[in-house]
């Protein structure tokens, strides 16, 4: 490989997507491609795309992540988060590029009380995260180089995110009801780019050793963990320079008094051991994460 390596980026408009834009912008040449270029429910599109732009790295930042619509539409989100990541594996085998992908905490059924490790028992609740669990499947079935991240809870500056929609909500009403009962770990855009740029830098340079060293599935989230109803507090507290003088009433209420579509897990917290051993890697706590989300907020907002 040449020192600048061919980088595809799947889902470059996604909010992981837009982080991983800037987190390799001066480590190779970048080639991006989103529903504008590529539609991933089309096997043959997902080849074509891979063989086109003949990567030596693939960044997976695509997914159907519609965790409710999911449950309505279980065959594309199958194609996208499963049948799609398949064939990035093998293309990415046949060619000995390095695939990374993410995947989510709905892999787990919420059951336990201590965070999840990578080799407790999956379960997914929900369309959505069965179709997670069978892209991660798909790809260590074919067994390449590949790193697969699994987080939760993810947020940021860009794109449709959890933050970005309680700003909004903060701005229009006097109070929100939001659940209690369900714990994770939210997890920035930002420090899951920084950390995946770290990890590829440490795999191509050869400081992790030969591929069975290092290939495999890692936890990969901001540390802590927070309710639903803490996180919305939280960003109300650290973002309020963004709200415009309001700051809503924050109710906690259970998740039997917030009925959707999809069942959620109560417990989302997974560990990050894993990670931390093998790359000396840690992503900060989740409220350190938020104030650079914020920040970064504020900044565009100034320079806009
Ligand atoms: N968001 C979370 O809270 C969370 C939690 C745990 C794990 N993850 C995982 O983290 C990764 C990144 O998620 P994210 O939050 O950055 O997702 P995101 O913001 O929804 O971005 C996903 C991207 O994939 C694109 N995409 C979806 N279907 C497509 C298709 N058929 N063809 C082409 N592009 C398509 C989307 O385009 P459109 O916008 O046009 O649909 C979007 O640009 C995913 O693997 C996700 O499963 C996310």
């Amino acid at each position: 490989m040449s020192n600048r390596p061919r980088i595809l980026i799947v889902g470059a408009a996604g909010q992981v997507g837009v982080e991983l834009q800037r987190s390799f912008a001066d480590y190779g040449e970048i080639i991006c491609r989103d529903r504008d270029t590529v539609d991933l429910a089309v096997p043959d599109q997902v080849r074509t795309m891979v063989r086109e732009a003949a990567p030596n790295i693939i960044l997976n930042a695509a997914a159907y992540t519609a965790v409710d619509r999911a449950e309505s539409e279980p065959d594309v989100a199958m194609a996208v988060n499963a049948q799609a990541p398949a064939i990035l594996a093998e293309e990415a085998l046949r060619t000995d590029a390095l695939l990374v992908h993410y995947s989510t905490d709905y892999v787990f059924d919420g059951s336990k009380t201590s965070p999840w490790v990578e080799t407790d028992k999956t379960n997914p609740l929900n369309v959505y995260g069965a179709s997670k669990l069978a892209g991660e499947e798909a790809i260590q079935k074919v067994a390449g180089k590949y790193l697969i991240f699994r987080t939760s809870w993810v947020f940021g500056p860009h794109g449709q995110n959890y933050l970005l929609t309680m700003l909004r909500l903060g701005r229009e009403r006097e109070s929100l009801n939001i659940v209690d009962d369900q714990i994770g770990a939210p997890t920035s855009s930002i420090e899951l780019a920084n950390a995946t740029r770290s990890i590829v830098g440490g795999v191509l340079d050869g400081r992790f050793g030969a591929t069975p060293n290092w290939a495999g599935l890692y936890h990969m989230t901001c540390s802590g963990s927070v309710s639903w109803c803490g996180f919305s507090r939280a960003i109300f507290t650290h973002a309020h320079a963004l709200l415009d003088g309001k700051i809503p009433l924050v109710n906690p209420i259970p998740t039997s008094e917030y009925p959707t579509p999809a069942k959620r897990p109560l417990n989302s917290c997974l560990s990050n051991e894993k990670l931390s051993l093998r790359f000396s890697v840690q992503l900060t706590p989740w409220d350190t994460a938020l104030d650079e989300a914020v920040l970064t907020l504020v900044l565009s907002r100034q320079s806009a």
